[in-house]
């Protein structure tokens, strides 16, 4: 069989890390072009892996890849997933899926016009533990949710290549567009469609490093998820139901603890698929790639379809939106009235 032949646009953190490293063990792909405006990190990358073909413009790799990756700054996701879908490249695009939930819109129409698959890199699905929660919450094992609570943060320590993370024009924003994605896909995904939502953030003009939701849900639970680039938090999510709490790490392989009326069971930590647990972040990005390729080989969608990525984009784009700054420490500060200060001054 022939392999198909794939693209990875943008070889910063993302495609160094996991991107180049998992691609490089599928028998059934072979990388054909990296791109990246600033080709040495290209050229190193490719030397690397080796992979033959290297440009800095991502309109190179039609007619010479038949899917591509893109791992581009947020702001780039749309064009260059819509313009590639519209030559019948499949693209699996990194999160966020677009900025606006009008782009989610013209990148499933693309993708609906030509055939080619568009799966969203949410990669969280993925995980054994969110596909636990998914079915102890299905399965009713809580009885109804009546509330959730998510404290994710930790110190940012991500090597970025660029800055585009921290450039409002090119992010987007700022701790809620870049963990949000993951986090607001998995509180849809579990409990459903939310009916309101209050917004709270540090970002001043400028791109956000904490904030807060109060979210509402349709099946009535109510709770908040809390997001931080400079505290490191308690990285769990905690359901409560009618029966019983779970709380569930924010990792890929994380404690997993169900308390109910009688009982206080700690799972052990690693869900096991067919056997078979995540041992690294790698392996997990792995079974995303491969349902990848399987949707294009199959003619399925994949386990994250665009209609599922535009959820979480249009619940951050309805927060920026809603806006409201988060109180800082100097606002509760007693001290000097304007008045006194001013008058101190030469
Ligand atoms: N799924 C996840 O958990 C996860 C984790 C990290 C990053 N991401 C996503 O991956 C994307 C990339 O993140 P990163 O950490 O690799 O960023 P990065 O800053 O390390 O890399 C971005 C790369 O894109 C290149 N680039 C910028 N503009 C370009 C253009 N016009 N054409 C070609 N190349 C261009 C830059 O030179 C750089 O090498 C982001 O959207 C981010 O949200 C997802």
């Amino acid at each position: 069989m022939n392999k198909l032949k794939l693209a990875i646009v943008g070889c910063g953190a993302i495609t160094q890390g996991i991107h180049l490293p998992v691609t490089a063990l599928s028998n059934q792909v072979e990388v054909t072009v990296l791109v990246d405006k600033f080709l040495p990190r290209a050229h190193e990358l490719a030397d690397k892996y080796g992979v033959p073909v290297v440009a800095d413009e991502y309109r190179e790799i039609i007619g010479k890849a038949d899917a591509a990756i893109v791992s581009l700054p947020n702001y780039l996701h749309a064009p260059v997933t819509i313009d590639l879908l519209q030559h019948e490249v499949h693209v699996l695009v990194e999160k966020p899926m677009a900025l606006k939930t009008s782009n989610c819109d013209e990148m499933i129409e693309a993708a609906s016009n030509t055939g080619a698959v568009l799966a969203v890199g949410l990669v969280r699905r993925f995980y054994g533990s969110s596909q636990f929660v998914k079915q102890i919450v299905e399965n009713g094992l809580l009885g109804n949710i009546l509330g959730f609570d998510l404290r994710e943060g930790i110190i940012f320590r991500w090597a970025v290549a660029s800055d585009s993370m921290f450039r409002k024009e090119a992010a987007g924003g700022g701790v809620l567009v870049d963990i949000g994605p993951h986090a607001l896909d998995l509180l849809l995904w579990w409990l459903g469609g939310y009916t309101s939502v209050e917004y709270y953030d540090d970002a001043m003009g400028g791109v956000e490093a904490d904030c807060e939701l109060h979210l509402r849900l349709q099946c009535g639970a109510s709770g908040v998820v809390e997001l931080s680039r400079t505290r490191n938090l308690r990285n769990s999510w905690i359901i409560r139901g009618e029966r019983g709490t779970l709380e569930v790490g924010t990792g890929f392989n994380p404690l997993i603890r169900l308390k109910t009326k009688n009982r206080d069971v700690v799972l052990a930590g690693r869900v096991a698929r067919d056997g078979v647990a995540d041992k690294t972040i790698q392996d997990v990005f792995r079974r995303q790639f491969d349902d990848f390729v399987d949707a294009i080989l199959s003619h399925r969608e994949p386990f994250v379809p665009g209609q599922e990525g535009r959820r979480a984009v249009e619940l951050v784009e309805t927060c920026y939106a809603l806006r409201q700054p988060s109180k800082q420490p100097w606002m509760f500060l007693e001290g000097p009235r304007h008045g006194a200060l001013e008058s101190a001054l030469p």
